[in-house]
């Protein structure tokens, strides 16, 4: 069954159709005005009166007269200049109260179309420690696999290592000035190379900062590391040996990073692994003509009549033969077409990278590796600090994203001696739920803004148990499970619901909006419509819990019915948790 406002849309499209209009113009949302009365509206009689030359209340009045007697609405009005206000008849709203309780997903049906979508995000780049942009790419990224794996489609998600740029040569070439005995320097050497790496996570963080460090001061050493990352490039074995060690010992330690974090990819794949696809794609672009020689280096050009702003060629092979990083995302893609297939590819990427991501594009539609439309950048904005300018440690330098973590759950844990919570549960489970707390604080309060705006970061409000906030959610969820144990232990058991009262009937309408959230949130790749879908939700139960009493309800039905609607509840603000990437405790 469709949701509420769906049900009451179509009856509302007939009725505009009946009268020669778009059917289109029957569209029914949720009213702010007077929720309580008329939870319902419709705004098409006005458009429509411009398209018919009528007065906008007369179209009105006809959309009315067409459905009187529906049994879905139980009182219609006409307001204001031609506002159609709706409050759907109780029969229907407890039918679809059942549905909703009745159903593993909460009452949001599986798509009609679904898609092979592929998700590029996280992005961290070996070596290099992640930062706090790395964070939102991956907090928002694995949001959105979760949204369109709920929604139906096929999901594929892909970490995208950055494993191939002149950080490479940096670490080679720092590593020899270090160990310069090691086999992978010898050019003549032809035995086995060591299986051990020559180094551990500490080294790569140590390596790379000393080595751009002094590359930025002496264009000789930047040199020597640009020389080095060519010759990885074109295969120098003991250079790959050693990229090969560099790799495997940063995705140990990100896939412990990533996992404490609740985030998953179905792919590790880096910049790397399209390295043998390099050669032929740049031959054929050539031999086609998609690129051109400029002062050695071979581009793609991308501007186009009517920009709005200078768009640059996207450089395929520098002039000194290396491939960048345009180079090895449109190999990506070549990559991912021979061996998924996507219809979408969301690239969950810094908003300061769209001119990087337009010549991506541009340049894939030009070669007909991928039409334009179904390669997106889905961009965000900064996280910043007090002062509003992006996010910086005390000394300047960039925000590690494990520090950021460890902070969110010692505040965390501060907040919860604060309430008095999670005291009784020893000493284990309370780290747990401190750790739940204080990851929920900041996914959520990044989540919560739509993905372009900047936000800063603040410990205190993000885990408050008040607000709009990721401890908030929490709490309700550890509320409603209680109940739940309550009433298991009194033996009472969910019935048939019956929304009787003003606060029964605001939760069932509120549970009837989750799924146009969750279409909301997919179609702008958007997951802050599933925040404000939670909290809207976890604040209509809190109301409906202070005003129904559940067990000590008068009547056997009403206990039941309420308890039904409590379950009902539980169950989706679960899934929106899970839908964000949280996780509430049993208690706390
Ligand atoms: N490694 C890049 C960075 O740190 C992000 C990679 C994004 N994905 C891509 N296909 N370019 O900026």
């Amino acid at each position: 069954m469709p949701s509420i406002a769906e049900q009451l849309s179509e009856r509302l499209g007939d009725a505009f159709a009946s009268l020669g209009l778009p059917r289109e113009l029957g569209r029914v949302t949720p009213s702010r005005q007077n929720p309580d009365v008329f939870p319902f509206q419709c705004n098409g009689a006005m458009p429509a009166a411009k398209q018919a030359r009528k007065a906008p209340r007369d179209i009105a009045q006809a959309v009315l007269d067409a459905v009187a007697g529906d049994a879905l609405i139980e009182t219609a009005e006409i307001a204001g200049p031609g506002f159609v206000n709706l409050r759907p008849a109780k029969a229907a709203i407890n039918a679809r109260a059942a549905e909703i309780a009745a159903d593993e997903r909460a009452g949001v049906p599986v798509t009609a179309a679904p898609r092979k979508v592929m998700i590029d995000f996280g992005g961290p780049n070996v070596a290099k420690p992640m930062h706090v942009g790395h964070l939102r790419s991956s907090v928002l990224g694995d949001s959105l696999q979760r949204l369109f794996r709920f929604r139906g489609d096929d999901v594929v998600s892909d970490i995208h290592l950055g494993d191939w740029g002149l950080q490479m040569g940096h670490l080679i070439t720092e590593l020899e000035d270090e160990q310069p005995d090691l086999p992978y320097f010898d050019a003549d050497y032809e035995g086995e190379y060591p299986s051990q790496p020559p180094v551990d996570i500490e080294d790569l963080a140590r390596l790379y900062p000393q080595a751009s460090k002094k590359a930025k001061e002496d264009p000789e050493r930047l040199a020597k590391s640009r020389k080095a990352t060519a010759e990885l490039q074109a295969g120098r074995a003991g250079y790959r040996a050693l990229l090969r060690h560099f790799i495997d010992v940063s995705v140990a330690a990100l896939k412990k990073d990533f996992a404490a974090l609740g985030v998953h990819f179905d792919l590790w794949k880096g910049e790397s692994d399209v390295n043998d696809l390099i050669d032929g794609l740049i031959a054929d672009f050539k031999a086609r003509g998609v690129a051109e020689e400029s002062e050695g280096a071979w581009v793609v050009r991308v501007a186009r009549d009517g920009d709005k702003k200078e768009l640059a060629p996207l450089i395929l092979v520098t002039s000194e033969g290396s491939s960048l990083y345009g180079t090895t995302d449109l190999a990506t893609i070549l990559d991912r077409k021979q061996t998924i297939g996507p219809d979408l590819t969301l690239y969950v990427v810094d908003l300061a990278q769209s001119d990087h991501f337009e010549q991506v594009f541009r340049a894939a539609d030009k070669a007909g590796l991928a039409p334009e439309g179904s390669l997106e950048h889905v961009k965000f904005g900064t996280v910043n600090g007090p002062d509003g300018k992006r996010l910086r440690t005390r000394d300047g330098g960039t925000f590690r994203l494990a520090d950021l973590i460890a902070s969110a759950i010692k505040r965390a844990d501060e907040r919860l001696h604060e309430a008095g919570l999670a005291e009784d549960v020893g000493a284990e489970e309370h780290d747990r739920v401190a750790r739940m707390v204080g990851l929920a604080a900041i996914k959520f309060a990044d989540l919560q803004n739509y993905r372009t705006t900047n936000y800063v970061f603040d410990l205190d409000r993000f885990t408050s148990f008040e607000g709009k906030t990721g401890p908030y959610l929490l709490y309700a969820a550890v509320r409603v499970k209680s109940l739940m144990r309550r009433a298991e232990a009194a033996g009472v058991a969910a019935g048939p619901i019956s929304a009787d009262t003003p606060e029964e009937r605001e939760l069932v309408l509120a549970l009837d909006a989750f799924g146009a959230a969750v279409e909301q949130a997919c179609e702008n790749r958007a997951p802050n419509a599933i925040c404000d879908h939670a909290f809207t939700l976890a604040q209509a139960f809190s109301k409906f819990y202070s005003a129904c009493p559940v067990l000590s309800a008068d009547g056997e039905g009403e206990k039941t019915s309420r308890l039904a609607l409590a379950e009902a509840t539980l169950k989706q603000l679960e899934l929106c948790l899970e839908l964000l990437g949280l996780e509430a405790p049993a208690r706390m």
